[in-house]
């Protein structure tokens, strides 16, 4: 099975591009819901929380796990990838959504200078920034962190007053630098993306990771036989959560476009 992992709700919005561009393979998605959010927690407990989603994914018989929280993606993945998957699952793969959005990012600017909102942790941890930079070091980054744009998201307000002020607030400091392209460095913000275009100029080219990385994941499929072989392919998707609260399914359609079925889990 492919394995998607986030903290939440926010990467059914991920996944749901996968079933799009690939809706032949198996999914088995968990969402940690008992212990979002990650944005604001430090290196060291994303580090931790990840793993051991990583590893419970890994023992339900996943062989390829996409990180789909951006946070967990600039925090963790190196050290999964790097650490843990060799000394523990050298034959697996963890995949993250930062790379692909970066190298989108940098096909589609042409004046160099790129915008990147994300929680205060994806900001904080500068990977977008350094991604961006490895690949071409003329490139001007102009981060902001949007710490309350997903409780706004997660309590349904995302259509409301409070949703214009805040990317207002935030998307401000960002259209001052001139920026042409806009990365949406969070599961969340692809469900305010029509509003975000509205504070941004009509040219900036704003980039939803989840698209990006299901056209990557194509790729990557295509590239990597010995992963793509090991994967079933009987369209099942199934979902784990690590806490059902009764705004489960509200959110689930919010992210996913329907509601889903989903079992608890314990990692
Ligand atoms: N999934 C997280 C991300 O993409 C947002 C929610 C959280 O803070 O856990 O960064």
């Amino acid at each position: 099975m492919i394995g998607v992992f986030d903290s939440g709700f926010g990467g059914l919005a991920v996944l749901r591009e996968f079933f799009r561009v690939l809706p032949e393979y198996d999914y088995l998605y968990l969402g940690d819901n008992a212990r979002i959010p990650y944005g604001t927690r430090s290196d060291t407990v994303v580090v931790q929380f990840t793993r051991q989603a990583v590893e419970y994914l890994f023992q339900q018989g996943c062989v390829l796990i996409i990180l789909a929280c951006h946070t967990a993606s600039a925090k963790a993945l190196r050290a999964i990838q790097q650490q843990y998957l060799p000394r523990h699952y050298p034959a697996n793969r963890v995949l993250g959504v930062v790379i692909p959005t970066v190298e989108a990012a940098l096909a589609r600017s042409a004046s160099g200078r790129i915008g990147v909102i994300g929680t205060e942790g994806t900001v904080a941890s500068n990977s977008f920034k350094i991604e961006l930079r490895k690949l071409d070091p003329r490139i001007q980054v102009f981060q902001q962190a949007c710490p309350l744009l997903v409780p706004i998201i997660e309590s349904g307000e995302q259509e409301g007053e409070v949703a214009d002020l805040m990317l207002r607030k935030y998307l401000t400091p960002l259209t001052t630098q001139d920026i042409d392209t806009l990365i949406l460095g969070c599961t969340h913000y692809s469900i305010l993306k029509p509003k975000i275009q509205t504070y941004v100029a009509p040219q900036v080219q704003i980039i939803c990771s989840g698209e990006v990385t299901a056209m990557k994941l194509v790729d990557y499929l295509r590239r990597h036989p010995e992963i793509e072989s090991r994967l079933s392919r009987q369209g099942r998707r199934s979902y784990l959560t690590t806490d059902l609260t009764p705004r489960f399914q509200d959110l689930a359609s919010l992210f996913m476009g329907q509601a889903i079925e989903a079992e608890v889990v314990q990692l």
